[in-house]
């Protein structure tokens, strides 16, 4: 096999309270892309799209993941790669993840599976600190794992895979950009013990309810009073998305990444499309153009085509 199709799927980082840590991947948006193995060390990157993004390979998120791989590969080999990206970048859905994890997992299919789902995690995250200067996984992992996954620490890189709840995920991504880097750059460096006491509550509390698929618990839990007001200043009718989606039934949910998509969670579908309903007529009300999506947690992470 010299030439391969995949599809990458978005993801939702953070979940709220778990900021680096937690992630799930989405069924829909999803990033296709083609690779093919060329026999020699070269890296060919084009795009199909219209989002102008780099193709030298240094630059571009999917090249850094792949010279990653091909640096530890046993043998000099090179791949064509050509990016149809769906996922907007900066819409804070794992553009840049889908990119490096699609990019990786497709080379290593071509090369019969020569390294692990977790060796694919620490070169995908090459293109993460390409794109916002930080080597997190929360959007990788689940893009390669599918599900949802909970990072324990990133050096040593340890990922746990969690049980996927039979939840629905409505997303709204207003059309406006929040590059990861800033949004980062204007976080607390120090928070208080109390706070700091708080949060885990809510992040163990989270991931108990991920596993026991109970939504009462991930109601509760679905708390942030540490990154979400600082972030939510980003992102015009914040608060009214929230509010809206809650009093049509959703069970919760917050910004999606760095923003400014923010997702909520329902436990059927019916809910779910009740709360896209909201979010189109906010944005209308903001008169921003806002993209939706009603989605179920994907199980699989990227797949062959
Ligand atoms: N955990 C990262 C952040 C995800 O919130 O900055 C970025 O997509």
């Amino acid at each position: 096999m010299k030439t391969i199709k995949i599809k990458a799927p978005a993801t939702v980082a953070n979940l709220v309270c778990g900021f680096d840590v937690l992630g799930m991947a989405l069924e829909h948006p999803q990033d296709e892309m083609e690779l093919t193995l060329l026999n020699k060390p070269q890296l060919i990157i084009q795009h199909k799209d219209k989002y102008g993004l780099p193709t030298t390979a240094e630059k571009n998120v999917a090249g850094v993941a792949l010279l990653a791989l091909m640096k530890a590969y046993e043998k000099p080999i090179g791949f064509k790669v050509v990016i149809n990206k769906i996922i907007k970048p900066g819409s804070g859905l794992g553009s840049s993840a889908a990119s490096a994890a699609g990019a990786v997992v497709a080379a290593n299919k071509l090369l019969k599976n020569y390294f692990t789902k977790n060796e694919l995690v620490q070169f995908a995250m090459f293109g993460e600190e390409l794109a916002s200067g930080s080597k997190h996984a929360d959007n990788i992992a689940p893009c390669i794992y599918g599900g949802v996954c909970l990072i324990r620490s990133n050096h040593p890189l340890d990922i746990i895979p969690l049980k996927t709840p039979k939840l629905f995920v409505t997303v709204v991504h207003p059309q406006i950009e929040i590059k990861t880097s800033e949004a980062r750059a204007i976080l607390p460096k120090e928070i208080s013990l109390k706070n700091a006491v708080k949060h885990w509550g809510n992040v163990a509390a989270l991931v108990a309810g991920i596993s026991q698929n109970n939504p009462e618990i991930i109601a509760n839990s679905l708390r942030d009073d540490i990154i979400e007001p600082v972030r939510k200043k980003l992102i015009p009718g914040f608060d009214r998305v929230k509010k809206r989606s809650l009093t049509v039934g959703a069970l919760g949910g917050g910004i999606s990444g760095s923003g400014p998509s923010i997702f909520m969670f329902s436990t059927t579908k019916k809910i779910a499309e009740k709360v896209e309903k909201e979010m189109i007529e906010i944005y209308r009300e903001f008169n921003i153009e806002a993209k939706t999506y009603v989605s179920k947690i994907s199980k699989q992470g990227v797949s062959e085509v």
